[in-house]
């Protein structure tokens, strides 16, 4: 154990591990950036047009919430930091490919992302449909290579290949797309940004989870589920808010794009004021779901206060 953990004897379960946040948070985003590197086909590699869009949309840029989700899932069951990596690897290339394709013109028509020109401006639309393709295709592949068990990797491949289904992500997108001009009940809007944005950020805890030595026991999964329904919705109800409240050089993404293309969304639901004290709401929500756990989740305890006061 390097001196970097400091031991946390409070735990009732006896003593816990937890790294300080200024240390883990980035260590964590550098070995995800050097994993995304290592899983991503090098950009002289044929066809190399298509590599560097690729690497262009993944690499150097984003929060990298959801690789933070999956290492902060997997030290909750002593899950080995190279098996992290693969799988925060694969959840951030579906992500990825997602904002790729939503930005395109048949979908948001986003111009920027990350603060750099969207996939599409730089490398023209077709070129960059198959980086979305591509990316997706290669998150899969990252799984297959892990250093983990066969019965790890069923289990990563199935969360992820569930969380990016029609039922999941994809499903979500549709309904987004569908609902355009309509004004959804609350109850269908909480179902779309829990299947377009929920179900990948559920997919990131529970990959972590399953990056464990053995099955995920049945008191943490209940734990871990409590806490993404929260987190997973509070992200996308921030997203609502921060689309109306802030600027491109913050966000780095046009602001204003959801009530310009009449998007449902909860500040067009509930107004701004609602809207944030249903992110607090939420945010107090997964931060009493993990209490059963103890300070070993105090990781997953901060990623839910980041999620509700990110600024961008
Ligand atoms: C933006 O996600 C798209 C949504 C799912 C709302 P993020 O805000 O996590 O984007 P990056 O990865 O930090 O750029
Ligand atoms: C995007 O939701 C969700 C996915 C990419 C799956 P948004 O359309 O609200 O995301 P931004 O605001 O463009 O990042
Ligand atoms: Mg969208
Ligand atoms: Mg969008
Ligand atoms: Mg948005």
């Amino acid at each position: 154990m390097s001196e970097a953990f400091q031991v946390r004897a409070d735990s009732p379960d006896g003593p816990a591990m937890t790294e300080p946040l200024e240390t883990w948070m980035p260590r964590i985003l550098q070995r995800t950036e050097q994993a995304l590197d290592r899983y991503l086909p090098p950009k002289d590699m044929e066809p190399t047009v298509l590599h560097d869009g690729m690497r262009y949309a993944t690499l150097g840029g984003g929060k990298r919430l959801r690789a933070l989700l999956c290492h902060a899932a997997g030290e909750l069951v002593d899950a080995e930091e190279a098996v992290l990596d693969g799988a925060a690897s694969a959840v951030e290339m579906i992500h990825a490919y997602s904002l790729v394709h939503d930005d395109l013109p048949a979908m948001d028509n986003d111009l920027l992302r990350r603060g750099q020109p969207t996939v599409h401006v730089r490398y023209g639309e077709a070129m960059a449909i198959l980086v979305g393709d591509g990316l997706q295709a290669q998150a899969f592949a990252a799984i297959s290579e892990l250093p983990a068990s066969p019965s790890q990797k069923v289990a990563l491949l199935k969360e992820l290949a569930s969380a990016s289904s029609s039922l999941g992500m994809v499903g979500g997108q549709a309904i987004d797309l569908a609902s355009v001009g309509h004004v959804l009940t609350r109850d269908q809007l909480e179902q779309m940004h829990r299947l377009k944005t929920g179900a990948l950020l559920r997919a990131s805890i529970f990959m972590g989870a399953h990056c464990g030595p053995a099955p995920v026991p049945a008191s943490l999964h209940a734990a871990l589920d409590d806490y993404q329904r929260a987190v997973g919705l509070a992200f996308q109800v921030v997203d609502d808010i921060l689309d109306v409240t802030s600027d491109a050089a913050t966000l780095g993404k046009t602001p204003g794009k959801d009530a310009q293309d009449n998007k449902p969304t909860y500040v067009a639901l509930l107004g701004l004021d609602a809207s944030r004290a249903l992110a607090e709401e939420l945010g107090k929500r997964a931060r009493a779901a993990l209490a059963p756990l103890g300070p070993r989740a105090g990781h997953l305890h901060d990623l839910a206060d980041m999620v509700v006061h990110r600024i961008r």
